[in-house]
C-alpha cells in the first residue's frame, strides 16, 4: 500500500512532528508499506495529488494539521487518512470548546475563563495558584503556572517572559496539585492509566521530550475507583468528540480529594508518536507493537 507519511508544518509542534512522522514512516517501511514523508507546505493540496498515496498516516501535531483544516483538503480530495475527521479535530483543539461538549456529557473538567493576556497586568482572574495557556497549543506550549509567590502574589508583570507575551487571549484555569495522568483510548478501549512524574518542575515540553526527565508509571498506582474513573472518562470523551482510531487524553487527580479531585484536561486527537510518547508506551503495555499501532490507524482509516 502506498502510505503519504505527513508531518512536520509550521505549528510550534513541528520538531515533535517530524520525530513523530519519522517513526511511523519507518513502521511503514518495515511492514512492507510504500512510504512518501511530505513536510507538509502551503501547497498541500500539490504535495498529495502528485504523490497519489491510497491512504494519508497524519503525524502533524497542532495546527493546521490536528485543527480540522488538513482534515478538510483531505476530505475535499477524497483521500483517507488516519485519527479524527473535520469537526471532531476543530474542537478538540480548543481546549474550551472541548468543555462544551464534554461537560455536559457528564466528564470533570477545571472551570476555566478565557480572559485577554492584558487583563493580566491589572489584576489576577482568578484565585491563585492558577493555569494559564493557549487555548489551542499542544505539548504545552505556552504554558505558565502562577503560584501564590509569583511576583510577590502582585499581578503579572508585562516585561516577564510568558504567553502573555505571544497570545491576546488565553485560558486561566485553577492548578489542580497533585498528580498528572493519562490514558490512551485505541479502537474503542482505554488502554491503560500513565502517572507522568516530572523529576523536577511540571510536566513542560522539555520533560515531555528529552529523556529521562520524566518518570513513566504505566500502569499508575493509583486507587481502583480513580483508574477505573480515568479509564472511563477517556473513552467516553474520545466517543462524545467522535474521535477516530486513537486519541489521548490528559487528566489532574489531586488525592487529597478522593474521586472528586479527577479532572479532565483536554483530549489530543493527533497523539504524540515519537520515541517517548504515551501512545505508543500504553499500546506496548497492552501487547500491541509500535507497528502494530502504526498498521491498526491505518486500517481504521480505510476501513
Ligand atoms: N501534542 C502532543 C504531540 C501530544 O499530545 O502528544
Ligand atoms: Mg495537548
Amino acid at each position: 500500500m502506498k502510505v503519504a507519511v505527513l508531518m512536520g508544518g509550521w505549528s510550534a509542534e513541528r520538531e515533535v512532528s517530524l520525530t513523530s512522522g519519522r517513526g511511523i514512516a519507518d513502521a511503514c517501511r518495515s511492514l512492507g508499506h510504500d512510504v512518501i514523508e511530505i513536510d507538509m507546505g502551503r501547497n498541500l493540496a500539490q504535495q498529495l495529488l502528485s504523490a497519489a498515496p491510497d491512504v494519508v498516516f497524519n503525524a502533524l501535531h497542532g495546527t493546521p494539521g490536528e485543527d480540522g483544516s488538513v482534515q478538510g483538503v483531505m476530505d475535499l480530495l477524497g483521500i483517507p487518512y488516519t485519527h479524527s475527521g473535520l469537526t471532531t479535530s476543530a474542537i478538540a483543539i480548543d481546549k474550551e470548546l472541548t468543555k462544551k461538549i464534554l461537560v455536559p456529557a457528564g466528564i470533570p473538567m477545571p472551570q476555566g475563563r478565557i480572559v485577554a493576556s492584558e487583563t493580566l497586568f491589572e489584576a489576577d482572574p482568578l484565585p491563585r495558584p492558577y493555569v494559564l495557556k493557549p487555548v489551542n497549543e499542544g505539548s504545552s506550549v505556552g504554558v505558565a503556572i502562577v503560584t501564590n509567590n509569583s511576583n510577590h502574589g502582585q499581578p503579572i508583570r508585562r516585561d516577564v517572559p510568558g504567553p502573555w507575551a505571544e497570545f491576546p487571549t488565553l485560558l486561566a484555569e485553577p492548578f489542580i496539585a497533585g498528580k498528572e495522568l493519562t490514558v490512551a483510548v485505541l479502537g474503542d478501549e482505554a488502554l491503560a492509566v500513565t502517572e507522568l512524574k516530572p523529576v523536577s518542575g511540571f510536566y513542560d515540553y522539555d520533560a515531555k521530550y528529552t529523556d529521562g526527565v520524566t518518570v513513566h508509571e504505566c500502569p499508575a498506582q493509583l486507587p481502583a475507583d480513580v483508574e477505573a474513573a480515568a479509564l472511563a472518562h477517556a473513552l467516553a470523551a474520545h466517543r462524545a468528540l467522535g474521535c477516530r482510531g486513537t486519541s489521548r487524553s490528559d487528566f489532574r487527580w489531586d488525592p487529597d480529594q478522593g474521586l472528586a479531585g479527577l479532572f479532565l484536561l483536554e483530549v489530543n486527537t493527533q497523539p504524540g508518536m515519537t520515541p517517548l510518547s504515551l501512545v505508543p508506551e500504553q499500546a506496548k503495555y497492552r501487547g500491541i507493537s509500535y507497528e502494530q499501532l502504526v498498521q491498526r490507524l491505518i486500517d481504521t482509516a480505510i476501513a
